[in-house]
């Protein structure tokens, strides 16, 4: 008899060196140093070097990566004439998703577990996933793409590319600091979704977009688009008490809220909630932050005896609403953080390759006849 944990809640996956998380203490690490102070001191960029290379680079080596992915910004012109044959509805975590796929074409790979030819494909993923979300996000609604600027950061190149303007510094640090919150997160679905395609030495590209369909769910990246929608839905800070209350009273789930493996305030969330309040206010926005705050304090009166506190979800759309990024292109602001972190699981497996094949408990039937078509209608209906 074989013991079945639904959700594999609890069951190791891999042996990884990349994060550590611990959920009762809301401790985040990535390669052993504390989210904080990434957060605090470092960049998208050189937490991406981190993340991949196990250690933080030198100033020589940290300007040639940077230098590397500002030079692989540009997407073919044929990839742009992909996104625009994409329905404009459609959601962009799916024209993500096809696009990158699309993108595994032109640069074929034929040992995946070449080292050098992988270094390219992360600086290809890392560098273009920001061109092709502000490209679609621009195209959909009849706007000229604006090629991407090799003088401008990562962060401040995305900005630049969806709006047209340069972020002041201290937006464009906020959302560098999201981008780092983002980067890495242990054993979660999406970076397991590509970690079984790479176990069966397909591709970096095929990886990432195995990975983005699974963080397109509202259970997992998906949810911060759900929680500003509902922070819009609430309209003002009165209405919170007795919305939250009919929702779980319906047993509904309040976005934004509640992880597998955090059982206290997600030290990304605190982070985050702290540069929501500065960008909110520096906006003029700072309705939807109370209402963020006070669903937070009706949630931790009701729910968090079950360990449901406020995640990351809850505060990063706030952020992005308020640097003017439409709702459905929160998610792929996610995709292009968490790429950081899907690839070097997926190098890491390739490292030690063994592939996925994980085994199930048949609960069906066995040895059926086969009928023929003129006894199953009546079959059917016994
Ligand atoms: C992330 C999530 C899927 C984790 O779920 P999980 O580890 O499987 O936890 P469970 O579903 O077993 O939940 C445990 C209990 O907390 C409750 N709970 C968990 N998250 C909740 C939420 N967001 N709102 C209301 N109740 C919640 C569950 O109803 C359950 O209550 P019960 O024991 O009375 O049945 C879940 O918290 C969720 O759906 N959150 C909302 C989506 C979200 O914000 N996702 C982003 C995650 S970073």
């Amino acid at each position: 008899m074989h013991d079945f944990f639904p959700g594999l809640a609890g069951v190791p996956a891999a042996r990884s060196k990349i994060s550590f998380v611990d959920g009762q203490k809301g401790i985040l690490e990535y390669r052993g140093i504390c989210i904080e102070e990434l957060a605090e001191h470092s960049t998208f960029p050189e937490t991406t070097y981190l993340l991949l290379y196990n250690r933080l680079p030198s100033q020589k080596e940290l300007d040639a990566f940077n230098s590397d992915l500002s030079h692989h910004r540009r997407i073919k012109y044929r990839i742009t004439d992909l996104i625009k044959c994409l329905p404009e509805y459609g959601h962009p975590m799916d024209a993500l998703q096809a696009t990158v796929a699309a993108l595994g074409m032109f640069y074929p790979q034929p040992n995946v577990q070449d080292a050098e030819a992988n270094y390219w494909a992360a600086v290809r993923l890392i560098a273009k996933l920001p061109t092709i979300v502000a490209t679609y996000a621009r195209l959909r609604h009849g706007n000229e793409q604006i090629q991407p600027r090799d003088d401008l950061t990562h962060a401040e190149n995305f900005f630049y590319m969806l709006f047209g303007t340069v972020p002041d510094p201290s937006l464009a640090r906020i959302l560098d600091v999201s981008l780092i919150l983002h980067a890495e997160h242990t054993m979660n679905a999406s970076t397991f979704s590509g970690l079984v395609t790479a176990s069966t030495l397909s591709d970096a590209y095929s990886v990432i977009s195995s990975a983005i369909g699974t963080l397109k769910g509202s259970l997992h990246g998906g949810a911060n688009e759900q929680a500003i929608k509902m922070l819009e839905e609430i309209e003002s800070v009165d209405r919170v008490q007795s919305y939250i209350e009919q929702k779980l009273a319906a047993k509904k789930r309040i976005m934004g809220f509640g992880h597998r493996i955090y059982k206290v305030k997600d030290t990304r969330a605190m982070i985050l909630q702290r540069h929501a309040k500065q960008v909110c206010e520096h906006t003029g926005q700072s309705h939807l932050f109370e209402i963020a705050q006070e669903v937070e304090r009706v949630m931790d009166q009701l729910i968090s005896h079950k360990g449901v506190s406020a995640n990351l979800d809850l505060y990063s759309g706030l952020v992005y609403r308020a640097m003017g990024i439409a709702p459905d292109c929160f998610t792929p602001v996610f995709a292009i953080a968490r790429v950081a972190g899907w690839l070097a699981h997926c190098f890491e497996q390739f490292q030690d390759n063994r592939l996925f094949r994980p085994d199930q408990i048949y609960e069906g039937e066995r040895a059926r006849p086969y009928l023929p078509m003129s006894v199953r209608h009546s079959q059917a209906q016994l």
